[in-house]
């Protein structure tokens, strides 16, 4: 292959934002087919490789400049700035937008038998979660001691698994929490799907797509508002 002047979009593989991303890029007139076998999709009119791949993944490949564009949740992108942040690592990124799907919060969850009279009756806690970065620094904030429980997914039934008192994780119809017998106490952070772009993008050609891609997300966004 040859330098090629195709820009590259991760999106999620599969969850809560891969249908709406799609969706999205294919109203902004961007043609290609999903092989769920293949990571890589190529769009037949346009310059364009779409990247399929975890959704925790997409930040890192963004600020390391792997591919151009990303969409992600912004809990996500959030949380991969802080653990980047501490550990001293490049973590720029330019945010082109926010997108009009993917709403959810992250929140503090409890077991319906215990008692919530505010973020002091989490002190002392085991709280499973994916976002410790997120979770400490809100905990942080708050100054309220707790123990964490890293778990990249089933987190809400850490509880009554016994592996933690609590959870942090993300809400968006708030079924997940219900089905596992879980009340919400503090949200710690209000999400939506967002546009990241490398700041490495150098390219002019490249650059000038990104440009009329935006205008166009911008076009379908508003149209559906
Ligand atoms: C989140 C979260 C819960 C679920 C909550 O997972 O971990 O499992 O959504 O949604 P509800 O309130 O509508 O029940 P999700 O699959 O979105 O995140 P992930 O793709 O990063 O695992
Ligand atoms: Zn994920
Ligand atoms: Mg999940």
């Amino acid at each position: 292959m040859t330098t090629s002047k195709r820009i590259r979009i991760a999106i999620q593989k599969s969850g809560r934002l891969s249908k709406e991303s799609q969706q999205l890029l294919k109203l902004c007139g961007v043609k290609f087919n999903v092989n769920e076998q293949r990571l890589i999709a190529h769009a037949d009119n346009m310059p364009i490789d779409l990247l399929r791949v975890r959704d925790d993944d997409i930040p890192g490949l963004v600020m390391d400049g792997v591919v151009d564009l990303g969409i992600v949740g912004e809990n996500v992108l959030e949380e991969e700035q802080l653990d980047r942040e501490a550990l001293g690592k490049a973590a720029e990124v330019n945010k082109l937008r926010q997108l009009d799907f993917g709403a959810c919060r992250l929140s503090l969850a409890v077991p319906n038998e215990v008692e919530y009279n505010g973020p002091q009756s989490l002190a002392g806690m085991r709280l499973a979660t994916s976002y410790p970065n997120l979770l400490r620094r809100y905990m942080n904030q708050q100054g309220i001691e707790y123990r964490d429980c890293m778990l990249k997914g089933s987190v809400e039934v850490a509880p009554r698994a016994g592996l933690a008192d609590g959870i942090c994780d993300l809400v968006s119809t708030g079924a997940t929490l219900e089905a596992n017998g879980l009340y919400e106490t503090d949200v710690i952070f209000r999400s939506m799907a967002c546009m990241i772009q490398s700041t490495q993008t150098q390219d002019p050609a490249q650059q000038a797509l990104i440009e009329k891609l935006m205008s166009r997300i911008n076009g379908v966004i508003r149209a559906r508002e």
